[in-house]
């Protein structure tokens, strides 16, 4: 089977709060399975043992955390998460499909808390160390009015309680992220149907084999 035969995909999915990644990553994946690719789901943060530890941390500080610890928390899973979870499985053959990644890091610490203006260099070399220069196939970017998209959310958490300000400005971050790489970045309307974004999600992945 030729889908079987190709190189591992590594695959990402991004948006802000309520943009449906759970449900995307989650048809995408069973759709590779179903044609017979091994398929690891992944979601940051918090996939490891200790990155679990560190995500009750970053969820559960009620405001104390700078935005430089939380700049670092966040890597620090990420470290964990590329170390345990992404490279073995990509090394193994398995497609990984990741649910955040790097992207967010830079949409909510970058621009969400401002951190890109007065540490967006060492943001980029942290980053670029922890990922062990891997870098995802395709990064799906689920974008919608914020306001319009948490609407959809049942339970808050600390990150979703933030000001409709401070999310306006993470998809300020993701957008600006997408639109300097073409290449990787495929922005989507999240208000859409999900069988109308799976199918589009899938032609993407499809012409990847
Ligand atoms: P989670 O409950 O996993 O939410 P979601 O289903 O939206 O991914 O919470 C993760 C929260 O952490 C989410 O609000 C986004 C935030 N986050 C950052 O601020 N920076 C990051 O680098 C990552 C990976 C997540």
């Amino acid at each position: 089977m030729p889908w079987q035969k190709q190189k591992p995909l590594f695959i990402v999915f991004e948006g802000g709060e309520g943009s449906g990644k759970t449900t995307q990553t989650t048809l995408l994946f069973q759709r590779l399975k179903r044609l017979g690719r091994q398929v690891k789901y992944n979601d940051e943060p918090g996939s490891t043992s200790a990155g679990f530890k560190i995500r009750n941390i970053l969820l559960g500080s009620q405001g104390e955390l700078d935005p430089l610890s939380e700049f670092l928390l966040f890597e620090s899973d990420r470290s964990l998460d590329y170390k345990q979870n992404i490279i073995p499985f990509l090394q193994g053959g398995f497609d990984i499909i990741q649910d955040r990644n790097f992207g967010s890091t830079f949409a909510y610490q970058g621009y969400g808390r401002g951190l890109i203006k007065t540490h967006e260099k060492i943001m980029k070399i942290v980053d670029e160390t922890v990922r062990q220069k891997y870098y995802p196939d395709i990064i799906f970017l689920l974008d919608g009015n914020p306001a319009q998209l948490m609407r959809r959310i049942k339970k808050a958490t600390s990150f979703e309680k933030e000001k409709i300000a401070f999310h306006n400005l993470v998809r300020k971050g993701f957008l600006s992220q997408a639109r300097a790489d073409r290449k990787h970045w495929i922005i989507l309307d999240a208000t859409k149907s999900q069988q109308t974004l799976h199918e589009k999600i899938w032609q993407t992945v499809s012409g990847l084999f």
